[in-house]
């Protein structure tokens, strides 16, 4: 064989090579079970059998589509508490060939952490989410089964100048949270949660613990936004604490279309990403339907302008003012309160509740919903605004929504490859897309899917192209999936891997191959190991001759 190595036989190589090995998708369970119980593991093990089986496993479901009768259920859940029970569960489960999914918060959107279609197992670390606060260096190690809200929690129980730049939702988990970047409303200023991991305990596949220096920095990097369940199980995080002031301002404006909605939210794309880092203003639109109009049939827009200030409201009014006086914020419309408070109050609790709500796991309302997200780069014009207003008077828009996040500040300075989340300079704003139901059935579901296609296909001229970005931590499947039965290929999950992580997808595959070549983490989008064994040898054959 000459040593000449054509692109094309390179990339044939790369085609058929690049695979995973779905080997182990048989009902070990049993095995597994004797497994760890032979080595006096203590976590509690639930089987179908088990009167708490059903209450364990639908505790976390975030998204009602995945808690139907027809949702393909895990054999084995386990709730395992200290590291080395965690560690058992990994080195049993490779043992016995279990494929198992690893459970922070079970928010995933597409329910990947508890639901597939092979026989598996439920590793579930909610009882693993013990939180360390150290004020001196202002720092905290926090246990991967924790979520923002109990993070939020712990920090304000220290410090009352120290907050983290996590997710809005405080049931949310940290495990896949951070996996995916994680993004809150002091994202202008201090960048994602992601930005601020300064080290981690993760178990490899091999079963080992790793930590910053032992894991190196291309493993480190990776599980930095790299999405969760694709390199390891990270045991914790240590996360930089960030400065707040003591006092913060909210406001929440609702305008309709009526109120001059289609201009306001066309003028704030040229200001939202521009303005001083300490202030963040996203849009949450949706339609305003007839009964909570009193009855008449009207139907407009309503887009509420939804925002936290980093500091007190002398100093906001004259930013507005000089800005965005279109908005036209009154004293009176805003409200000062401390950084911790303005966490309930943007999860939707009444002023003067307690802070304890932060420490329930459990939603204030679960529903039926699909998600999609964007990314904008430039203005959309208010002709392109007045027909997404037309696609939301649709039947099935009722309840969607739409939530548009201005980027800039902090987010413009971070390289695009400082971390697997690529999404920095250059974005105006970030759009998730939300369609909601309540009703269960195929049909319903699949109407209310259909229309937030609809939607996202509507959106292609107006947003990112080439490629056609989009958050991981907003998993969406219809834009690729890995083949769960047969062949991962490289160029088949290149497909949404470049959506999620643009030109760091490839540093991504390669760390994977490095520490997983079996492709023991794996979901219907996770990072893909290449098997390189083959090319290597073809490469050295040909070196030889
Ligand atoms: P879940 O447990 O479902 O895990 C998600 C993925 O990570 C799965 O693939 C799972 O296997 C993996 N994983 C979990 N723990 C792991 C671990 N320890 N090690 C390795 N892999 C692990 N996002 C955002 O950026 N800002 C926000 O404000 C919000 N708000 C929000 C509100 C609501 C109501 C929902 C449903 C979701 C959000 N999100 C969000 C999205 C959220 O960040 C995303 O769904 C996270 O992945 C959820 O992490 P959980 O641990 O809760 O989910």
């Amino acid at each position: 064989m000459g040593p000449h190595i054509s692109l094309v036989s390179f990339l044939l190589v790369l085609f058929v090579f690049s695979s995973t090995s779905w080997a182990t998708l048989v009902d070990n369970h049993e095995e597994f079970i004797r497994c760890l119980s032979n080595c006096n593991q203590t976590s509690s093990v639930y089987t179908p059998n088990n009167s708490s089986y059903s209450s364990i496993l639908q505790f976390s479901i975030q998204n009602l589509r995945f808690n139907t009768t027809k949702t393909p259920k895990p054999l084995v859940i386990v709730t395992p508490t200290s590291e080395s029970e965690v560690q058992q569960v990994i080195i049993c489960a490779k043992k016995t060939g279990m494929h198992i999914r690893v459970r922070g918060g079970g928010h995933d959107y597409e329910g990947l952490s508890y639901v597939t279609e092979v026989p598996f197992v439920i590793i579930d670390l909610i009882e693993h989410r013990a939180i360390n606060v150290n004020v001196n260096d202002k720092s905290a190690w926090v246990e991967a089964g924790a979520t923002n809200g109990e993070l939020y929690y712990r920090i304000a129980e220290k410090s009352k100048t120290l907050g983290f730049p996590a997710g809005v939702c405080p049931t949310v988990g940290v495990g896949g949270h951070f996996s995916g970047g994680g993004y809150g409303l002091m994202l202008r200023k201090y960048g994602i949660a992601a930005d601020n991991i300064v080290d981690a305990r993760l178990i490899d596949a091999n079963g080992r613990i790793l930590d910053r220096v032992s894991m190196g920095e291309d493993l480190f990097w990776a599980i930095r936004g790299g999405g969760g369940n694709s390199f390891g199980l990270v045991l914790s995080w240590k996360i930089k604490l960030v400065d707040v002031p003591e006092k913060v301002t909210v406001f929440t404006l609702d305008k309709t279309l009526e109120q001059n909605a289609t201009k306001l939210v066309h003028k704030w794309q040229y200001v939202g990403s521009r303005f001083h880092e300490d202030l963040f203003i996203r849009i949450l639109i949706s339609r305003l339907n007839s009964s909570s109009q009193g009855g008449n049939n009207n139907q407009t827009i309503i887009a509420s302008f939804n925002s936290m200030f980093l500091g007190e409201i002398d100093r906001l009014l004259p930013i507005m003012q000089e800005n965005f006086p279109e908005l036209g914020l009154r004293r009176e419309e805003c409200i000062e309160m401390s950084w911790i408070e303005s966490t309930l109050y943007f999860a939707g609790f009444s002023r003067g509740e307690s802070l304890d709500v932060l420490l329930n796991r459990t939603q204030l309302s679960s529903r039926y919903f699909k998600a999609k997200s964007d990314y904008v780069y430039q203005p959309i014009p208010e002709g392109g605004l007045e027909g997404i207003w037309r696609l939301f008077f649709e039947d099935e828009a009722a309840s969607a929504q739409m939530i548009l996040s201005p980027y800039g500040g902090r987010m413009n300075e971070i390289a695009s490859s400082s971390i697997p989340f690529p999404h920095r300079a250059g974005n105006l704003y970030k759009i998730q897309h939300l369609v909601y139901w309540d009703e269960e059935g195929e049909e319903v579901a699949e109407k209310h899917i259909s229309w937030i296609r609809r939607l996202y296909s509507y959106m292609t001229p107006f947003v990112s192209m080439f490629p056609r970005a989009a958050y991981i931590n907003y998993r969406d499947l219809d834009i690729g999936v890995n083949n769960i039965k047969g062949y991962t290929s490289y160029l088949q999950a290149k497909v949404w891997g470049t959506k999620y992580f643009k030109n760091n997808f490839n540093r991504l595959v390669f760390v994977k191959t490095k520490v997983d070549p079996s492709n023991f983490f794996r979901n219907k989008q996770s990072i893909p190991s290449i098997h390189l064994l083959p090319l290597y040898n073809y490469l050295v054959e040909d070196k030889g001759e």
